[in-house]
This record gives structure tokens, C-alpha cells and sequence, in this order.
């Protein structure tokens, strides 16, 4: 039988992950936020620390609380490596109470071993999870996304001649799934469990599916804010981070793929608006929004090379901002 599937759930159904699909086991120089780690952790640490003035000053935390930081999707931990360091170095208070999880549903082999001195000092609980699933630990103050977000599944649907067509992956040699990576992208009329799916996100966010337009169905988003809502501290914040659009006219999800197959960088574009609009459905008050070179000048990072990382990644390797988005859980009623 013909398998059609969005690529998100090819994947995961193989057991394949960004790693594996590109094999590069530990380069981080893909990612901006790995190549800039310690000025953006330093900025990160900041940002922890303020929240942490933030509970104590709502008494939201007691002085005996600990802070309960969670990092979804860390990978190889260095955003947790330099967020720890700095934080052990200007705030040592607020990092005698830190508890920091990490939690990813694919290990990185690397992940325990750059957080050793954390782990040997009691400050990380690491577990394998996937988050589109319920967060099986509660009562986090401050949860961050980096660069995690856009690899959740998402799919992209229109109207056919009056049907819901939605973008789905064809593999072309199943048995050869992952050597030749040889897949095929098409619209083709939604399988009755998927389109249940599309039809309750077009209700729920008031879409409209129209011939020629192709809005992108957000639902690996959705799960994970709904999940990381319900596992929030009263004033808690959440702290997410991409490359994203700030124009809900984005081409196509996997256009850039084309032809090439997932030679290049697969990942869903996120529009700021959705995630914002998500985000808000789900009851988190929206803080503050701003460019990766926001969160930097705000914090009081000055750094030149970080600059110049930003202004290369953002321009001819993606194409698109960073953005970042902070929202926080209302208090106890
Ligand atoms: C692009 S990396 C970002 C790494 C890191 N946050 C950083 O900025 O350096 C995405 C990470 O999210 C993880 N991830 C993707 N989807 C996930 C899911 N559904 N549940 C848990 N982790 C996920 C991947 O395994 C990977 O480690």
C-alpha cells in the first residue's frame, strides 16, 4: 500500500530526528544560537534571573521554593551549559535554588557530558520526552523553547475543487527510507483521521480554507503550548525562540525542500502570528516580543561577534529573523 504521511510523522514513525536525517551527530554550526552560545546564554541567564526578582516579588516563590527551569529540546546542552555557568557567576543565589530539566525526546550523545560539573552539583534532571505528549513534571517558573518549535509536526492544507487537500510526503522506496531519502511532495485529499484534525484547527482559529491559499496547520505547536501551559507555576514565563516570519503569507512549508529531498533543512517556518495566537488560546499573557539582537542589547550583552553572526545567519543562510517571544501564566485567582 502507498504510504502518505506529512513529514514530520514519517519521521518520527522511523525513528529519525534532525540528527540522523542530516548525520551531523554533533556540529552545532547550523544553528546561531549554538555559535553564539555564550553571549545568548549569558542573555538567557538574565532573563531567568529577572523572573526569578519577578516571583519573589509577586511571592509567587517562597525563599525556601526552588526555581524550576525547563529546556525543551536542548540537544547537545549548550544554551544550558552557559545559562548555568553565568548564572553560578552573577546570581548565585538564584542559582543555589535552580532545578534545570532538559528534556528532548532524542538524546544527544554529547548533552550529559557537556552538563557534567551541573549534574555532579545536583542543578539537571534530564529525561527522554516527546512534547507533544503531557509534560510529566509540574510547577515550572520559566520553560524555554530555542529552535524547537519549527521540527514539530505541522501540515499545510487548501481546497481542491472543494476538498481538503493538505502537503503530504510520499516515500518513494520504503525499504530504502533513510539511505536514499528519496520522497516526493504533493497535495494530495486529506485521510479522514488528518482532516478531522485540519477541520477543528480551521474552527478553532477561525480559518478560512480557500482555493489558492495555504495556510499552515500548526499541530505539533499546539500540543506543546497546551502542554507546557498545564505545567506552569502561576506567573510562570515561557521563553520561545526561532527563526520565524513576521508575515502570515509564507510560500510553503516544505517548498524549500523541492525536489532535493531532506538534504536541506526540512523544518516547518513558523509565523509569529499563529504561535502568538496559539500561545494566547492556550492562556499565556503575551510580555514582550523582539529580534535575537533584541534579546542581547536588552540584556546587556554587547558583543561584536555575536552581531555579526546574527546579521550572516538571519541574511544568505536562512532568509529568515530570529525572533523571540516571552509570555507568561497569569497568578493564582
Ligand atoms: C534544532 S535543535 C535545537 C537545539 C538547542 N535548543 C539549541 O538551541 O542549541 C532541536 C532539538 O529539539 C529536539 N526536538 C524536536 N522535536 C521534539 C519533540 N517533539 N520533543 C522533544 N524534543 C524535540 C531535537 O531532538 C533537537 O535536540
Amino acid at each position: 500500500m502507498e504510504r502518505i504521511n506529512p513529514l514530520s510523522e514519517v519521521m518520527a514513525e522511523h525513528n529519525l530526528n534532525y540528527y540522523q536525517i542530516h548525520n551531523k551527530s554533533s556540529t552545532h554550526q547550523e544553528r546561531l544560537t549554538s555559535s553564539i552560545a555564550p553571549d545568548y546564554g549569558k542573555a538567557v541567564s538574565r532573563m531567568i534571573g529577572e523572573q526569578y526578582d519577578r516571583l519573589i516579588e509577586l511571592k509567587s516563590l517562597k525563599t525556601n521554593d526552588n526555581l524550576k527551569v525547563l529546556e525543551v529540546g536542548p540537544a547537545e546542552g549548550l544554551l544550558a551549559l552557559n545559562i548555568l555557568r553565568n548564572l553560578r557567576k552573577e546570581r548565585p543565589e538564584v542559582y543555589k535554588k535552580i532545578e534545570f530539566h532538559l528534556a528532548d525526546f532524542s538524546i544527544h550523545s554529547t548533552l550529559k557530558k557537556n552538563l557534567e560539573e551541573f549534574e555532579q552539583d545536583g542543578k539537571i534532571k534530564i529525561w527522554q520526552h516527546n512534547i507533544t505528549d503531557k509534560l510529566p513534571v509540574k510547577g515550572f517558573h520559566f520553560v524555554i523553547a530555542n529552535e524547537v518549535l519549527d521540527d514539530l509536526p505541522a501540515t499545510q492544507a487548501t481546497l481542491l475543487n472543494g476538498l481538503v487537500h493538505s502537503y503530504h510526503v510520499e516515500e518513494k522506496r520504503k525499504s530504502q527510507f533513510g539511505e536514499n531519502k528519496s520522497f516526493s511532495l504533493v497535495f494530495r485529499p486529506s485521510p479522514s483521521t488528518e482532516l478531522s484534525k485540519i477541520n477543528s484547527y480551521v474552527i478553532r482559529h477561525g480559518l478560512k480554507l480557500e482555493e489558492k491559499s495555504w495556510p499552515i496547520i500548526y499541530f505539533g505547536v499546539e500540543k506543546a503550548l497546551k502542554n507546557f501551559s498545564s505545567a506552569m507555576a502561576p506567573h510562570g514565563a515561557l521563553f520561545l525562540m526561532d527563526y520565524m516570519n513576521d508575515s502570515s503569507h509564507r510560500k510553503g512549508i516544505w517548498e524549500e525542500l523541492g525536489e532535493r529531498g531532506p538534504s536541506v533543512n526540512y523544518t516547518a517556518p513558523l509565523d509569529l502570528t499563529s504561535v502568538k495566537s496559539i500561545a494566547l488560546k492556550n492562556g499565556f499573557n503575551h510580555l514582550w516580543q523582539g529580534r535575537l539582537s533584541d534579546v542581547l542589547s536588552k540584556h546587556d550583552v554587547h558583543s561584536l561577534s555575536a552581531d555579526k553572526e546574527i546579521r550572516d545567519f538571519e541574511g544568505p543562510i536562512l532568509g529568515l529573523p530570529y525572533y523571540a517571544m516571552l509570555f507568561s501564566k497569569p497568578g493564582k485567582k
